[in-house]
This record gives C-alpha cells, structure tokens and sequence, in this order.
C-alpha cells in the first residue's frame, strides 16, 4: 500500500532541502540514496563517481517506496512533495523533489536568493565568493579585497545563515559589505555546518561553485562569546516521583530568587502545568512525553530572551529529558538538571496527596514508582534527597549551585 504522507523535516534536514531545491547543491537534485550515500561515505563521491563530500539525507520514518511525501516547514506550509523511489532500514528516504514553492518569509528572506539569479546578475564576471561562519576580521577583509583586485573579481559574500544565530550572521556581511569593493553582492545561504571541518569546506566550496565563483575564501570560524552566566537563560529542572518534594523545593527557589532579584523567574510546576497548558492529558508515556515537550518548549522561550525557567514535573524518561536540554542549549542557553533523589519508601510513608495508598488499592493506574516506570538520571547536575535535610537547605544547595555557577550573584 503506498500512501500520502505529510512530514515536517528537521531544522537541519529543512536546510538541506532548501539548497537542493535551490539548485545550491548542484548536481544533486535529491536527498541521497543508499548507494550514493555509500560511495560519499566511503570516497567522497556520487555512485557515478562525481566528486561530492556530504551526506544529504532525509529521515521520514515508516515511509516506504511510493509514498508521496509532502514535506512542511514548522508552520505547516508545503515546501515540496517527494515521490519515494527508495527506503532503508535506517528510515532514510530518497526519489524525485518537486519544488511547491520558495520560503517567502523568514528574516532576510529575500537574500536568500538562488543560484540562477545570482549568477545571471554576475553576468559571466569573474567571481570570488567568501562564505562566512561568523563576522569577517580586518585581516580576513584585507586578504579579500587584495585577492578580488588579483583577480579582477566581484566579490559575492555567502553567510551560512543557519539557526539562531544566522540573522546576526547576515547582519556581519551587510556590514563587512561597506568595506568591500563596491559591487560587492550578499547573498544568504542556510548551509548547516557539518560536524567535520574538511567536509564542511569542502561543501562550502561546491556551494561557492554553483553560485558562480571561480575562487572561494573560507572567512575565519566564529568566536562564540557567550553572555556571562548572570545574563544567559537558564532553566533548573527539576525531577523526581511524587511527593519527592520537587515542588517544595522548586517553590522555595523561585522565592529566594524573587527577593535577592535581579532575574525574572517562569515558575513551572507539574500540577500546576497539568491545570492549564497541559489540562487533559493522562499519564500514559505518549501523554506524559507530550506534557515535557510543552513545560520544555515554555522554559526555552523564557530562557531564550535571558529569563530563568523553574520546571518541577515527574519527567519519568530519560529521552524525555535530553529532548528539553537539547532545546534549552540549542538557544544558547544553560540547562541545570535537578534530582530529587528522595527514595519511593520515603514518599511513599509521607503520602501528602494519600495518592500512594491509591495507586496501592489499584485506584490510580500508571502511577508512577508503583505501576509505572520512573528512569533515574545519569546526567544530573544536583542531586538532593530530601528524607533527612529540610526544605531550607535543600533550596540552598540549589542556590549554591546558581552562585557557584555564576547565574545568580
Ligand atoms: S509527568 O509524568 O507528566 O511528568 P506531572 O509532574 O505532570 O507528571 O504530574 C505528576 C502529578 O500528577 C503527581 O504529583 C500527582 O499529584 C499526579 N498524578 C496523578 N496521576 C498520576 C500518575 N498516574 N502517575 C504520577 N502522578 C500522577
């Protein structure tokens, strides 16, 4: 049975798929297939042996050959459909492409231009394209301009405006463009890096290629200086059964940190999560999952523009969790995970909520620590048991770990 599929790409893979469809990936009109992706591995190179360095592969899982695929941006737009010619084990997916549209919005959408129309604008020009990672130094600036006069070259600056920092990228080379020969074209390309450094030079210069360069510059790596501590976002989560006293202590955090001040606070408890963002959900693992994915995606947002997001749910799974500070980190903020390690005998014997007596009767299905899994961590930052030492000192062991760190002064 094959079928009609919608599917929304990752951020990376969204990336990829925009250069294919651009035609900034020339040769290449489609993610890979299995034997070209063997032979790139392997020798750098297609199946028919053209030079190209990376994998570009699409992963749609449970998708099988002759599955039309229409594949979304994040806000359900349709970018392209892929008809699937092939599918492997990995869920990795390749056929023929067809283009439903360019992205039309986005930050400096309209330099993200194709490399048709950049190289009809050069017109045949001798061409000496610069991709930049981060902003151009002078020394880089000088090398630029002496090589363009070399070659009697117009230079065309590529920032490889890839995720959050891509804006300020393309900020930097319309800057870097005052200082340029006059002519001088910018134009955005979403390239994200890859993990290896050759391999990304090397598909940084067929990209140069396809856009029409005869010479290509690498501008220098970023300098990533991130904001110091006191003013990144920061997300303490907490996590642990119930009747822990996670939200005890997440509760005192958030106060001691009202009155020293200095940091605006997102209190993000379970239950009180449970009451409005993610009011009728159950405790299944699906649900559970849904209901960190969204408590993750608030306390991003916050930490995002610099806030400090307390969140204090059960978060049984492991995955669950790396999920959140995969997101948390991926906006340049930091990520504090707390165990409230307090053992089931002693949650179970206090019994605030009498919701263990419950789940003991077989009242309360799926619950956690007796009917339902609870995945301690191995990636905690803290860990605090609270059977023998107050609430007081409880938040100050997390306090100290703020100074320590330097988030809070
Ligand atoms: S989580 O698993 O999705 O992280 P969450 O922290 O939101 O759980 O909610 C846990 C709270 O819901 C508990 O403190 C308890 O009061 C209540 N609760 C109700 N049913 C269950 C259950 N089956 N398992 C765990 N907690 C439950």
């Amino acid at each position: 049975m094959t079928a009609n599929l919608q599917w929304t790409p990752d951020q990376s893979e969204l990336a990829d798929l925009e250069l294919l469809l651009s035609g900034a990936f020339h040769p290449l009109t489609g993610f890979l297939g299995h034997d070209d992706l063997h032979e790139v591995e392997a020798h750098g190179a297609l199946a028919d042996g053209t030079p190209w360095p990376a994998p570009v592969t699409l992963r749609v899982p449970g998708a099988q050959a002759g599955d039309r695929i229409t594949l979304l941006d994040p806000e359900g737009a349709a970018l392209a459909v892929l008809t699937v010619t092939e599918s492997g084990h990995d869920g990795l997916v390749a056929g023929p492409l067809e283009a439903l549209g360019a992205a039309e919005h986005g930050p400096f959408a309209r330099l993200r231009r194709s490399p048709d129309a950049v190289r009809k604008e050069l017109a045949g020009r001798p061409t000496l394209a610069v991709t930049m990672r981060g902003p151009l130094d002078d020394l880089s600036t000088q090398e630029i301009i002496a090589v363009a006069e070399e070659l009697d070259a117009t230079v065309l600056l590529l920032p490889l405006a890839y995720g959050e920092g891509g804006p300020a990228l393309v900020r930097a080379a319309l800057k870097a463009r005052e200082k340029l020969p006059e002519g001088t074209l910018v134009v955005s390309v979403p390239l994200a890096p890859r993990e290896d450094k050759e391999i990304d030079l090397e598909l940084r210069e067929h990209v140069a290629t396809a856009y029409g360069a005869a010479e290509h510059l690498a501008g220098p790596e970023p300098v990533t200086l991130p904001g110091p501590p006191h003013r990144r976002g920061l997300v303490v989560f907490f996590t642990g059964l119930s009747g822990s006293g996670k939200s005890t202590i997440a509760r005192g955090l958030r106060d001691a940190l009202l009155e020293l001040g200095g940091r605006t606070v997102t209190y993000l408890d379970g239950d009180v999560v449970r009451h409005l963002l993610s009011k009728g959900l159950t405790f299944s693992k699906s649900d559970r999952d849904l209901n960190i994915r969204r408590i993750g995606f608030v306390a991003t947002e916050a930490a995002r523009h610099g806030g400090l997001a307390i969140c204090a749910p059960i978060a049984p799974y492991a995955a669950t969790r790396a999920e959140v500070r995969e997101s948390v980190e991926s906006v340049g903020a930091d990520f504090l995970l707390v165990h409230v390690s307090t053992p089931l005998e002693e949650c179970e014997r206090r019994d605030r909520k009498g919701l263990y007596a419950k789940a003991r009767a077989g009242e309360i299905p799926e619950f956690t620590g007796v009917s339902d899994p609870y995945e301690e961590p191995d990636d905690a930052d803290l860990a605090i048991d609270t059977t023998h030492i107050s609430i007081e000192a409880a938040v100050s062991r997390v306090l100290d770990t703020l100074r320590s760190g330097g988030w809070v002064r």
